[in-house]
């Protein structure tokens, strides 16, 4: 939700802290704040801005040189989006900084007991809370930030990062995640705290990974990692696979444009060295043998990739899927256990639904095996077995080749899942990993014919209200389709399975109600059906969106994409759902990078 970015070294921290600022973002947008150690035993000097972090850069133009500092960009939670909620929050001798990311579930009883020992806050987050605390518990400590962190987390509840820097250790900088994330980047003579490697994946690509409750001590020479007991833990190094260009627009308007374009790539590198069979290195740490049943809990565009798995892993593998909403899923206390198989996915690897529908599942003795885009990340971390996708960072707030690669990870799975129980003929399984093979290129095609889609699109841009149709594994991209448009238009949008539409729906079509109608492949008998569907609404006055493999006589406008197998069709008929969206959010002169009210990785319940 948050982005924390902490940088100690030898070049002027304001650049790598900035950076950082920069490519975290899309995290949240609500305000941003610096905060610099210039010279120690003075207080900190601090600025920050409500807004994008444009406002806080036009306020920079005299910031004094520095070694070490912090940086924060906020989606709110508690306390508007002003500039007296930015982080970072200081003590009250303006000397102790902190930054956070998530939610402290007790910060009215600690902000009562601070007031009481004689505490001034200033603002109305949670956050204020702990630095006060930390103020206290580290003149306890005689000075010791990093013990002072670890007494300060066994009193706090919720979830949290949290970077502190005080001007006594100027280039000294301390950290903690509980149920939130935190990395460290370890560069030579410098390192680096983040929410995420796409804040200092130009400058290193060495980083570790830190666990639940730990405290990060850094300064430029030394990393010190403890548990809240103060033991000191071994380092988990990795190297960053992603390309520091992978973070930047490369000429393209928009993130999210680039990152449509990027979909042949993404699909082809998930699919690479897999479809002979997911490895041993995959699968290792999971018994798929004797499962009774599957769930996948997911939130979002990462909920309809689960919805598509579902078709094909019941009928590859002949095992019963049941697709939850993270968010319901634990607090309705389902049956699961040892016999269930649990699929999370999730591009963040941090969404704090998802992460504890996980653990409840988890809990029960189910087995997990990840779908995520982001090494090292809770997740991942957590889970028996992970399939990685192979998108690159997303920066978009708006998932798009996230997206592609979750359902190709589910088909990988589906069809493992298949050989595991021996449900699939040789045959059957050769023709499916021949389409899947083909994907990428198919993508590209459908990519070479969108600029009429743009044009077509911006017709529709006063348009009060958009309805998508599919049936089968359309009925998800349906729904992404909806959600995307939403999302990035701000504009009334639902995804309807097409058979549902005479049992309600179908009241919403008015005169000129644009209606994207998702076809099934031609010639399928869901083909036919779905015709007939088109017709019911084209009869009451809907003007039709075609997406198909041919041609459909009813359509008003048709979007063509090359035939492939029918459970692959997703793959291919929602990136043309995704340059719908992308258009109207930019005919309606809306921020499609980031749109309002969002933020990219959702880590809190
Ligand atoms: O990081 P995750 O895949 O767990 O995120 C899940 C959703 O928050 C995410 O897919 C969201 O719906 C996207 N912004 C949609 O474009």
């Amino acid at each position: 939700m948050c982005g924390i970015v902490g940088y100690t070294g030898k070049a002027t921290a304001l650049t790598p802290v900035l950076e950082g600022l920069r490519r975290l973002e899309y995290r949240g947008y609500d305000s941003a704040g610096i905060a610099l150690a210039v010279t120690k035993g003075e207080p900190l000097w601090i600025e920050k801005r409500a807004g994008k972090l444009g406002n806080l850069e036009a306020t920079l133009t005299r910031v004094p040189d520095a070694h070490s500092g912090i940086g924060h960009t906020r989606w709110a939670t508690h306390g508007g989006p002003t500039d007296r909620n930015a982080h970072p929050h200081l003590d009250n001798e303006g000397k102790l900084a902190l930054i956070h990311n998530g939610i402290i579930e007790n910060y009215v009883e600690l902000r009562e007991e601070l007031e009481k020992r004689g505490h001034i806050f200033s603002s109305d987050t949670d956050t204020e809370s702990v630095v006060h605390l930390l103020s206290d518990s580290r003149k306890k400590h005689n000075g010791d930030l990093a013990a002072a962190m670890r007494e300060v987390c066994a009193e706090l509840r919720g979830s949290f990062t949290l970077l502190a820097i005080h001007s006594d250790e100027p280039g000294r900088i301390v950290g903690a995640r509980r149920n939130s994330p935190l990395v460290v980047g370890v560069g030579d003579g410098e390192n680096f705290l983040a929410s995420d490697v796409s804040a200092f994946i130009a400058y290193t690509k060495n980083a570790l990974e830190l666990g639940q409750d730990e405290v990060v001590d850094i300064t430029a020479e030394k990393i010190v990692i403890t548990n809240l007991a103060g033991d000191v833990l071994p380092q988990k190094a990795y190297e960053i696979s992603w390309d520091a260009s992978a973070a930047e627009r490369g000429g393209f308007e928009h993130f999210m444009l680039k990152e449509i374009y990027e979909q042949p790539k993404a699909v082809a590198d998930t699919l690479i060295g897999r479809t002979a069979g997911l490895d041993s290195e995959i699968t290792a740490g999971i018994n798929l043998e004797g499962i009774t049943k599957v769930v996948i809990i997911a939130c979002g565009t990462a909920f309809h990739a689960g919805l598509v798995g579902k078709y094909a892993i019941e009928n590859w593998a002949n095992i019963s899927v049941d697709v939850e909403l993270a968010s319901e899923y634990r607090y309705r206390e389902p049956s699961v256990d040892g016999t269930t198989l649990v699929i999370p996915i999730s591009q963040s690897g941090e969404t704090m639904d998802t992460l504890m529908a996980m653990r409840y599942a988890r809990s029960k003795g189910a087995r997990i095996f990840a779908v995520c885009n982001t090494n090292g990340s809770t997740i991942p971390r957590e889970s028996d077995a992970v399939l990685y996708t192979y998108a690159g960072p997303e920066i978009a707030v708006a998932s798009t080749k996230a997206f592609l690669t979750q359902l190709i990870a589910m088909y990988l799975i589906a069809l493992h899942l298949a050989t595991v129980r021996g449900t699939l003929t040789q045959k059957e399984h050769d023709e499916i990993v021949t389409h899947l093979a083909e994907l990428p290129g198919k993508i590209e095609q459908v990519l070479e014919t969108v600029e009429p889609l743009r044009e077509l699109t911006r017709k529709f841009k006063s348009a009060s209200s958009m309805l998508f149709l599919g049936r089968h594994v359309g009925f998800p991209a349906a729904l992404e389709g909806a959600l995307k448009l939403k999302e990035l238009a701000y504009m009334h949008a639902e995804g309807f399975a097409a058979g549902e539409l005479k049992h309600g729906p179908i009241a919403l079509i008015d005169q000129g109600t644009p209606v994207v109608a998702v076809m099934p492949a031609a010639g399928s008998l869901l083909a036919e059906k779905m015709a007939s569907n088109v017709q019911e609404v084209k009869a009451r006055g809907a003007v039709i969106i075609a997406i198909g493999d041919a041609d459909l006589a009813s359509a008003d406008h048709m979007i063509r994409i090359p035939a492939t197998h029918p459970f692959l069709e997703p793959v291919l008929s929602v990136v043309p759902l995704q340059v719908i969206a992308y258009e109207m959010a930019v005919a309606r002169g809306n921020d499609v990078d980031q749109p309002r009210n969002l933020a990219k990785s959702v880590t809190v319940e």
